[in-house]
Formats: structure tokens, sequence, C-alpha cells
């Protein structure tokens, strides 16, 4: 059997296999990315002198550790053990007298991956996927299938504890061998794993899902409290030990504990922990397995025509103030159309409750949890948008589409460059003479200093921000009245322009026409935003 392992990385395996290692285990830390080795390994390293042997039978075997491209010319080797169909594996192994001792031997849990590249990889777990997955099947629409599983739990230390266990043989050795070089447990897993499932849901239609897995283990559920403690241990004696422990759940983030490892030094580690690591108790117990739809992502713009609507659920302590908003309204018929269980919606900047929203609209875009139709026609997507139209009067929708993760960035890129017109009803305290109106509508690139408003000062820092009206034009109403158009950089606090904020936003209106005025209503006009794209009617 083939495998991509060379002579040069001999001295690695031996390590690695003296300390307790997996087949799987050897292969990630030889950085080996050839999908298909991981796949074949677990039929062929049942020992560790055989797996030496096996090897480096094939030594010349020109398959660079990383080299992508190669993954998908290795073929299936024609050894029967190495096929990936778990039925016809197990029964090879009780036709095989000597596959029947070997699987004896390998019954000790490697000391790396704790099971989960062995026996927690293979074909008890995948009758749970495949399971649940024939339940999203039946529930829905047919798509090609394509799966992406998660590997949630792991214990970062112990991967640590193995690189410095044969850090040393790479540097003797000169081998290039980096620690950010090493595949992860939950890649390997996850190839393994995607193999299997896909090939036992052959010709079976499923719409694309997402696994995620999560395993625990009484060994290691402490195992990274170390780390912690010498920094945490000094401000926390006084505290008793549950508040203690309590601490240090919610600062185990994975990323908490990448950060603590690149920080400690070697000899601190060794003082704390076992290398290479110890004998474990017995292998991870596998948890709840989650099978959920991949998100599908909407995106469109929205018309606001009424004052009385906010853009998200208006809820001050507790309770309820509108009875709707923008979003609820635009995700009801969707989530029903898709049979999503939840959503979580973006947009290009918001507008205040009191203000509508017209033109062509404000781009917005929705990320739809685990829905359970993803699938459909630009015909549909048309009907659903006429449904959204008709469901109030309040908002209407155009351009709604499905679009890509990556699609979304597009709205919020650049987005205090882009400008915004607006339409203020102005009322004035002295009546308004011809001048004033064409003073007004010459300035030209008026920039602003607005100290963050008084009405938001509860949820934003204080700050003074610069923001530019490039033009204005004044639309008669009578002496005391005008409509002001605006065209201004996005950001731009309008009402606070108009009214002065009590002097916090210079300069304002009353200072240019030098009396008291006052904003009675604001309509967005447009968002110069070209995204998402305009679907022709
Ligand atoms: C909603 O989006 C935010 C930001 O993109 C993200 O942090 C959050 O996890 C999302 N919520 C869900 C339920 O996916
Ligand atoms: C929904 O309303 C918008 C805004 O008035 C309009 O442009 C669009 O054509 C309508 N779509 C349907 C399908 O009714
Ligand atoms: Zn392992």
């Amino acid at each position: 059997v083939m495998l991509p392992l060379k002579e040069k990385d001999k001295p690695i395996v031996q390590k690695l296999l003296s300390a307790g290692c997996c087949a799987r285990c050897v292969l990630r830390f030889c950085c080996v990315s050839v999908q298909a080795a991981y796949r074949q390994a677990q039929h062929v390293g049942l020992h560790p002198i055989l797996l030496v042997s096996a090897y480096f039978l094939q030594d010349s075997a020109d398959i660079k550790p990383h080299d992508t491209e190669s993954s998908q010319t290795v073929e299936d080797p024609p050894c029967k053990r190495a096929k990936l169909d778990p039925t016809e594996a197990v029964q090879s192994e009780t036709d095989d007298a000597a596959m029947v001792t070997l699987k004896k031997e390998e019954s000790s849990v490697c000391a790396l991956c704790l099971g989960i590249l062995q026996d927690l990889c293979g074909p008890d777990q995948l009758s749970s996927v495949c399971v649940r997955s024939v339940h999203l099947r039946q529930t829905h629409s047919i798509l090609p299938s394509q799966n992406n599983r998660m590997l949630k739990f792991y214990s970062l230390p112990l991967q640590h504890s193995c690189w410095l266990h044969v850090k040393k043989e790479v540097r003797q050795k000169g081998l290039v061998l980096d620690k950010d070089d090493v595949i992860q447990v939950k890649e390997a897993f996850k190839w393994i794993m995607q193999g299997l499932v896909t090939k036992q849901l052959e010709g079976v239609a499923v719409s694309p899902f997402e696994v995620g897995v999560e395993f625990t283990h009484p060994d290691t559920e402490s195992d990274c409290h170390f780390l912690f403690c010498t920094s945490l241990m000094l401000c926390l004696m006084p505290l008793h030990l549950r508040c203690f422990s309590f601490l240090l759940q919610s600062v185990f983030t994975r990323m908490a504990v990448v950060k603590a490892l690149e920080k400690i030094s070697d000899v601190k580690f060794l003082e704390h922990y076992p290398c290479p690591p110890s004998e474990p108790s017995g292998s991870c117990t596998p948890q709840d397995i989650q099978c959920l739809h991949i998100s599908v992502f909407i995106a469109g713009r929205y018309n606001k025509f009424c004052r009385n609507l906010p853009q998200t659920p208006w809820v001050i302590d507790g309770e309820r103030r509108m009875e709707s908003s923008v979003e609820e309204l635009i995700a009801a018929p969707i989530l029903s159309a898709f049979r999503a269980d939840g959503f979580n919606f973006s947009s290009s900047g918001r507008e205040d409750v009191d203000v509508r929203t017209l033109g062509n609209g404000r781009p917005f875009a929705m990320e739809l949890l685990n829905p359970h139709r993803s699938r459909f026609s630009k015909v549909e997507m048309k009907q659903l948008q006429e449904m959204i139209n008709k469901s109030s009067d309040k908002i209407r929708v155009r351009d709604l589409q499905i679009v890509t993760r990556e699609a979304m960035s597009r709205m919020k890129e650049g987005e205090e460059e882009k400008t915004k017109s607006y339409t203020a009803l102005v009322w004035t305290q002295k009546s308004i003479e011809n001048e004033d109106i064409s003073f007004i509508n010459d300035i030209k690139d008026l920039t602003l200093d607005q100290k963050t408003p008084l009405r938001v000062l509860h949820r934003r820092a204080l700050a003074i921000r610069q923001r530019v009206i490039h033009s204005m034009n004044v639309r008669f109403v009578d002496s005391h009245h005008f409509y002001l158009g605006l065209k201004t950089q996005a950001g731009t606090y309008i009402k606070e322009f108009v009214h002065g904020d009590f002097g916090r936003t210079k300069p304002n209106l009353c200072l240019l026409l030098k009396t008291d005025t006052d904003i009675l209503e604001l309509d967005v006009e447009s968002v110069d935003v070209d995204w998402p794209p305009p679907i022709p009617e």
C-alpha cells in the first residue's frame, strides 16, 4: 500500500508511534495533505511495526506533503482492505485472520487524537450521520450532495506536547516542518468522514448540509487550565473556587488557548504537562451530532413608506414598543417559503423609525438559517417578492435574489464613501427670502463637524465626525416651510444638521440662515450602493 511518507519522515514516525499515536496522527504530523491517505490509513497501519514497513515499502512514491494537486491523482489502491465501503471493510476483517489479531493490538486509544481518528471516525458515526441526512432529505427538495462537517472539541495542549516531542528530531535532521503545517484533527476527520458519507449517499439526492460533531474526554477537561492559572491566579486568589472554574469556562475559547500556547515557553509548558502525552484512560465520547442545511443568503432593496416602523424589533426594558419592524415584515414570507429556522438581517445603513425610505430603496441582505428548501427559480423569487409587497403597505421589496455569502460583503464595502440623498421638510422661525434660497442652493461640498448626537449618545461613543454635504436644493412651500433636498456622504446626521443639536453640529442650518430651524419630516431618496445587481422586470 502506497502512502505518501518518505524516508526522511522515519524518525518522526517512530517517535510518534512509540508515544502511542495512531496511523492517522502520524500522517498529520508528517504534514500529509493527501486526503485519500487518511481514508486508507485505518486499514493499513494497525500495528506499529507493520505500519513502518508498510509505509516505507514504497518510499519512492513521489508525493510531497502539502501537494494538494496530487491528492486528486491518488487512486484507490487495488488493496481490498483499503476499500471505503464500511460494510465490506468489516467483512474482510472477519474473513482475514491476520486482520483480527491486528485489530486487537490496535484497541489502545491513540494518545494524541484520543480515538477521534480511530473508531470514532468509522461506520458507527457514519450511520448516525446518514440517518439524519435521510431525514433531511424526506422533508425536502433535491440537490447534489456536498457535506461540510465540523469537529468542535480538541485538546490543543495535547497537540502541543506532541509537537515538542518531535521538535528536537525535526531540528536535528534539518527537516522543514512547521507547527502550523501539522494537519488539524478536525481536518483529517472531515476528510475521512466526507469520503464515507459521500460513498454512502451515492445516488441519493440530498441538499447541501453541514454536520457538527462534538467530542468530550474526561482527561482533557482541565487540560488548558494551567495555561491561564499563572496569569489569573494572582487576581483570583480571594475568589471562591467555583467562581474560578466558571471564569475559566468563559475564558476557553479556541483562540484564547491558541494565543496562550504561543506565549508560554517550552520549559514552562513541560513543567505542567507530560511530554510525550500520557496514555489516555479511554477514548472520547461523541456528543450530539447536528445536521443542518447550509445557510442560504438573500439580498434585495426595500422601501419603507411609513413613519412609525423601526428597522429592527424595538424592545425597551424587555417590552416591545412597536408591533412590527422592517426586518420582520420582509423576513416572515421568506422564512416560510424557505422553511428556515431563523435569519440574520443586515443592511446598508439604517433609517430612524420616523424616516421613510423611497426611490430605489435600501440594499439589504439576510442569512437564512437551516433552510429546508434552498432552490428557487427566478419566477419563484418574483412571486415571493410579490407576496412580500402584498403582505403590508408599509414596505415593498425589489431586486430580491439569492446571493453567495462572499457577495454579501460587497454591501458593506466602502460604505463611508458612498453618497445618500434625502428630502427634509424644514420649518424656519423668520420668513424665507429669495436670497436665502439661492444662498442654500449655491453651497457645494460643505464639511460638517458632528459631535455624536444627543439622541444616540447612550449607545455610541462621544466623538467628532466629519461629514460632507455635497449639494442642497430648496423647494419652497410657504414662507416658513420648505423642502430641502440634500446629497451627502453616507453617515451624515441630517436631523442634527437642520436643528443644530444645541451647537453640536457645526455649521448647521440655523447658523447658515441666521434663524431657528427645525426638521418636521425626513425621507431617504436614494442609497447609492450598486449592490445587489438590479433584476430586470
Ligand atoms: C449573525 O451575523 C453575525 C455577524 O455576521 C454573526 O456573528 C452571528 O453569529 C450570526 N448569527 C447567526 C445565528 O448565525
Ligand atoms: C414590489 O414593489 C417594488 C417597489 O414598488 C416594485 O418595484 C416591484 O416591481 C414589486 N414586485 C412585485 C413582484 O410585485
Ligand atoms: Zn490519533
